[in-house]
């Protein structure tokens, strides 16, 4: 993996070249891994994600006027965007640049009015589209940028449910809160668990007794996983409001215990959406044990409780597809394997494994043949180290 002041002598060079070169203050925003819980975060459940160390760099100037103007290493076919820092509307032209302009317009429409723009030079060392989060990790790096530059004092809370407004109402992803949350609130060797339901939480060390995260990624193309994901919610929420009728007094998926949702889940007239009620109160569940488990260094129950995430994400809330089956079937026959499962929305994207650290090498060698073989391309691996969430650097 690159190292920090090597990623950054580079972005400085690039910057002077793009922007002259000025004084610049540097900003450095992570990507997430959610390790259980899948789905449940608009259910009003919980997450257990943790920020890594691939994630989004930034240098940035002061602008003397009003204007903004943006340009990726990674997307340089797309060359230096520029946008107004107020009235700002969704452009599909200004392509990536509408993550970082939809968390100006929430600030903006919040009270918190930027007085100037910037020269931003970005530089990701997430692979884009993979399902780490490289659109909350960029959201919220603005929303630090911003905050930083005007002094609105908010804190990291704040800034990430922005950030997650800015992709609901600017970019039109109606995600829930759990990829800002971790992106903003990660700690280095920590995994967060997240109540989404009252936004408490709190840290958990991952001490993984000569074990490690390893992501593996589908390389599976862009799918329609927005759409998708959509109607999946939609879903849950139609569930929800049938078991309202008959218990009033429920908020959310993620209020209930197995056995109260056994007894109610004949409320819910269609059995598609009876089954996707019951990943979400399954999975809330299975992720609240699974901390237990961890806690208590019970690793192997973790995993475990890992791969029937994977199987309820295939069976009853069908967000796999053969790409993540293939990539988790695979792991789950090596020796060394504590647990595999889909990470992220799903629909391709990546898996999260724990893997003993002498079964890796085999690991990679034996699932990147065998996926290969079987799907027509290459599969891609990172050993996760865990991280700090979005700050300034310099
Ligand atoms: C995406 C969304 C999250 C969450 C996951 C599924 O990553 O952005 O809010 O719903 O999918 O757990």
């Amino acid at each position: 993996m690159e190292k920090e002041n090597e990623i950054l002598a580079k972005m400085e060079e690039e910057f002077a070249a793009k922007f002259g070169a000025q004084e610049t203050r540097a900003y450095f925003s992570p990507g997430r891994v959610n390790l259980i819980g899948e789905h449940t975060d608009y259910n009003g459940g919980h997450v257990f994600p943790c920020a890594i160390s691939l994630g989004t760099y930034a240098l940035v100037a002061d602008r003397a006027d009003n204007k903004t103007r943006i340009y990726s290493m990674n997307l340089a076919d797309k060359g230096v965007i520029e946008f107004a820092m107020s009235g700002l509307s969704y452009d599909k032209e200004k392509n990536w640049a509408n993550y970082p302009m939809g968390v100006v317009k929430v600030f903006e429409d919040a009270g918190h009015k930027a007085s100037h723009g910037f020269d931003i030079l970005v530089y990701g060392t997430l692979p884009n589209g993979s399902g780490l989060s490289s659109s909350a990790s960029i959201e919220v790096l603005t929303a630090l940028i911003l905050n930083d530059a005007f002094g609105f004092g908010l804190d990291m809370v704040e800034m990430v449910k922005l950030s997650q407004k800015a992709e609901n109402t600017f970019v039109g992803v109606n995600c829930g809160i759990m990829d800002q949350f971790a992106v903003g609130m990660g700690k280095k060797d920590c995994a967060i668990l997240l109540d989404c339901n009252t936004l408490s939480y709190r840290y958990s060390k991952i001490a993984l007794e000569g074990a490690s995260i390893v992501i593996s990624n589908t390389n599976k193309p862009h799918s329609l996983a927005s759409s998708a994901y959509n109607v999946r919610r939609a879903q849950c929420e139609h569930a929800l409001n049938e078991l309202k009728e008959v218990k009033p007094e429920l908020n959310a998926l993620g209020e209930l215990s197995n056995e109260a949702f056994n007894q109610l889940a004949g409320a819910i007239s269609e059995p598609l959406e009876r089954q996707r009620a019951r990943h979400a109160v399954l999975e809330n569940n299975r992720t609240l044990e699974a901390v237990e488990a961890l806690e208590a260094d019970d690793v192997v129950k973790f995993g475990k409780l890992m791969n029937e995430s994977h199987y309820s994400l295939r069976d009853d809330y069908d967000v796999t597809g053969k790409e993540l089956d293939t990539l988790a079937e695979l792991a789950w026959q090596i020796d060394g394997v504590i647990g595999s499962r889909m990470t992220g929305a799903g629909f391709g994207g990546c898996t999260v494994s724990l893997v003993k650290n002498e079964a890796i090498e085999a690991f990679k060698e034996k699932v990147g043949k065998a996926y290969t073989e079987k799907i027509g391309y290459a599969p891609s691996f990172y050993v996760a180290n865990i991280a700090d969430g979005t700050h300034r650097i310099k």
